[in-house]
């Protein structure tokens, strides 16, 4: 563990989140000290807390309050969290509304992302180095607001990866692919009340039937479900 006296910051945690949260702070010069249960000991953590202001816990949601009240109750500054759906009583949380990836990012796109939180005065507090945008949040509306982050975002992304597959199988190139997904979301964003396009914004009964007959069978439930979501008149089943 590298340890600087002039740090405020520790990262609790070794996952995506924390690597990217450590990478954004570096390229900020915000000098911060980190602490994983995988390389460090709780003897290591309980010489380090004396040394930081925050300790930002960027571990997974089920493991937030538990951590705390093993190794945090006696702790006297401040703590934070960034899961999107819980709220704790002795831990503040700022959920970025963001997906973080296997590549790390630049500081312009870093600086970018938007924090959900109580308030944007109290980000500003707690990370006074960091220009990002914030939105009030209240946490009666976390569960709701993440569910759709959870729909909106990852949902596609397990639909794109098994039609990805299914388009390797037939020979379509990848890159043809990219291009038509990245098409769909930049035509959604310009426009998303007119940018639907195919079967189902045509109401093609006869097209929507072929594509059903022609999917392999674990995919024939999703097809359905989005036509029954989308227009319940077309009813396939
Ligand atoms: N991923 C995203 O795109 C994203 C976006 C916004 C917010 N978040 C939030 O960011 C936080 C971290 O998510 P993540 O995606 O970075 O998770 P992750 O990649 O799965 O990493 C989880 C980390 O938690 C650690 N951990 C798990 N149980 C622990 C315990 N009992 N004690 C100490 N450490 C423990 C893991 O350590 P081991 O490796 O030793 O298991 C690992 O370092 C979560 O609150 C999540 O809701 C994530």
């Amino acid at each position: 563990m590298s340890l600087s006296s002039s740090s405020s910051y520790l990262i609790v945690g070794s996952g995506r989140v924390a690597t990217h949260i450590q990478h954004y702070l570096s390229l900020k010069n915000i000098p911060f000290l980190s602490w994983n249960r995988r390389e460090y000991s709780d003897d290591d953590l309980d010489e380090t807390l004396p040394r930081v202001s925050t300790v930002l816990l960027l571990i997974k949601d089920c493991a937030i309050e538990p951590f705390y009240e093993a190794h945090l109750r006696s702790f006297k500054g401040t703590i934070v969290h960034f899961s999107g759906t819980h709220c704790f009583e002795k831990i503040e949380g700022f959920h970025p509304l963001m997906t973080f990836g296997p590549t790390l990012y630049s500081l312009e796109f870093y600086e970018k992302i938007y924090f959900a939180g109580a308030s944007a005065e109290r980000f500003h507090a707690v990370f006074p180095g960091l220009p990002n945008p914030v939105f009030v949040l209240d946490d009666t509306a976390k569960p709701l607001y993440h569910a759709l982050c959870v729909m909106s975002g990852n949902f596609p992304q397990i639909l794109w990866r098994d039609c990805l597959a299914s388009f390797e199988n037939l020979g379509v190139p990848s890159a043809a692919v990219s291009l038509y997904l990245q098409k769909n979301l930049e035509n959604f964003i310009a426009h998303p009340a007119q940018s639907l396009t195919g079967p189902l914004a045509r109401g093609d009964m006869e097209t929507v039937r072929k594509n059903i007959e022609a999917l392999p069978d674990h995919l024939k439930p999703l097809y359905h479900a989005f036509v029954d979501f989308y227009m319940p008149s077309l009813r396939t089943r």
